[in-house]
């Protein structure tokens, strides 16, 4: 890795950081804001690894100024940030709060004004809470309306947001909030979660023709976590089960906007699907994506379990050694990244791969003012890496999201895991870069990139 460049990488490949709008904005309440299902979840007792909500977090509804200043001073052209549905619409439909509409109009001009592109993502996993009382995504009403909710952000913003994505990883909010209850809203059962699957599925469609009805000459796409699967043997059970669990993770999400359908086959529980399905809906549901994004973190390894009839638990194999492991018990595989960018290419269809999430979390310690994160230099300089031969490979990769510019809300870990570029102290909202934010800065410019600085203590 040590002599990447950026120039390597071409000219026109869009370098950027992305954040969530509940991970980052706090101001949960503020002007005429409604209340969304994140609100609810991480004020219940327990739900939240650290007691902690994200009323405040970054406090980026009242600093993204300077946050996007420091977007600009790290050397990235973009900024992908979420647009909350019910600060525009408090009840998920109808009213509009126009002080929410202003927000984010607010957000994109203060990107451009500094050269840096928005991208927008419409849903990245706070549903307003009016609306899960009506039964959330598991209620097929949801597609109407989300159509309301993305044509209304289209219409406002779409004369100077180019980039859009539909949804933030379908697959960690239908089964973490739908099928194992470990995220908002916090519900448990196969037949929410396919419910909710089929009927986000659509959704994916009617956001991508609200954008491109309303958005002047649009660059539509949506994002996916991909979880390659590996198996602790290769022996046909292990490999039933690594089918069983990659069709539940990766295909049911990436396969019906493709025209291909639900991977019905593989197992009888994904069959169940078919009753949410009605006549028309295969259609409907098919997507021509501009690009599609590629959220990659780890791979899993599937075990069978020994349940007749039960195929297949992931679990992290932490205890193979074979692998560095980061703070949240994920394995550091970056060869999974050019895995997950090969497998959403041979998909059908012409869209293009940007790398909408990638990134680590370490445990970062501040020490005189300094966090010295080498391992998450290494983590971006090994990832990178697996990117630049993609490329070379042929594959259509135009760009590299970081996750994330600055530490936030972790969902159900709360604040104990960070991901940032950025060192954030929650007391007083100070913004550190960290040594892997200085590294990206010096790559960017098109420095020498330098190996991380195997000198320091690393965290
Ligand atoms: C992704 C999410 C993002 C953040 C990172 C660490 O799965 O899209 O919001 O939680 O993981």
């Amino acid at each position: 890795m040590a002599d990447l460049t950026r120039s390597e990488f071409g000219p026109d490949f869009t370098w950027g950081v992305a954040h969530a709008s509940y991970q980052v904005e706090g101001a949960w309440d503020a002007d005429g804001k409604g209340r969304s299902i994140w609100d609810t979840f991480a004020h219940r007792p327990g739900k939240i690894r650290d007691g902690s909500d994200a009323d405040m977090a970054c406090d980026y509804y009242h600093r993204y100024e300077a946050d996007t200043d420091l977007v600009g001073e790290l050397g990235f052209g973009a900024q992908r940030f979420s647009v909350s549905w019910p600060r525009i619409l408090p009840s998920g439909t109808g009213r509009v709060n126009q002080a929410g509409l202003d927000f984010y109009s607010r957000l994109v001009d203060a990107n451009l004004e500094r050269g840096i592109e928005p991208w927008l993502t419409l849903y990245h996993w706070d549903l307003p809470q009016a609306l899960q009382d009506r039964g959330g995504w598991t209620n097929r009403d949801v597609v109407g309306w989300f159509g309301e909710y993305a044509a209304l952000v289209a219409e406002h913003l779409g004369d100077r947001v180019r980039n859009w994505m539909v949804f933030n990883e379908p697959c960690s909010f239908v089964h973490g909030g739908y099928l194992a209850g470990v995220h908002a809203p916090g519900q448990r059962g196969l037949h929410s979660a396919l419910a909710a699957t089929h009927h986000v599925n659509l959704c994916q469609s009617v956001g991508a023709e609200a954008v491109r009805a309303h958005a002047t000459d649009p660059n539509v796409g949506t994002t996916h976590i991909i979880t390659p699967m590996r198996t602790a043997e290769d022996t046909p059970r292990h490999r039933k089960g690594a089918a069983v669990i990659d069709a539940f993770a990766n295909r049911i999400f990436l396969e019906p906007n493709a025209g291909l359908g639900y991977p019905v086959d593989v197992s009888p529980l994904i069959g169940r699907v078919e009753r949410y399905v009605k006549p028309g809906d295969d259609a409907a549901v098919r997507v021509d994506w501009d690009f599609i994004g590629v959220q990659y973190y780890c791979r899993l390894l599937v075990k069978p379990v020994p349940v007749p009839g039960l195929w297949g638990v992931p679990w992290l194999s932490k205890d193979h050694r074979r692998f560095d492991v980061s703070g949240m018990g994920q394995e550091i595989q970056p060869d999974g990244l050019y895995e997950s960018l090969q497998r959403v290419h041979d998909l059908p269809g012409d869209h293009r791969l940007v790398v909408t999430e990638n990134g680590v979390t370490v445990p970062d310690r501040l020490v005189d003012g300094r966090v010295r994160d080498v391992r998450r230099t290494a983590f971006y300089q090994d990832h990178l890496a697996e990117v630049a031969r993609a490329q070379r490979d042929g594959l259509p990769v135009d760009g590299y999201f970081c996750w994330s510019l600055m530490d936030n809300f972790e969902w159900a870990e709360g604040y104990t895991a960070r991901f940032g570029l950025t060192y954030v102290d929650f007391d007083t909202q100070e913004r550190i870069v960290k040594d892997s934010g200085h590294w990206f800065q010096s790559f960017l410019s098109g420095e020498a990139p330098g190996a991380a600085d195997s000198t320091a203590v690393a965290s």
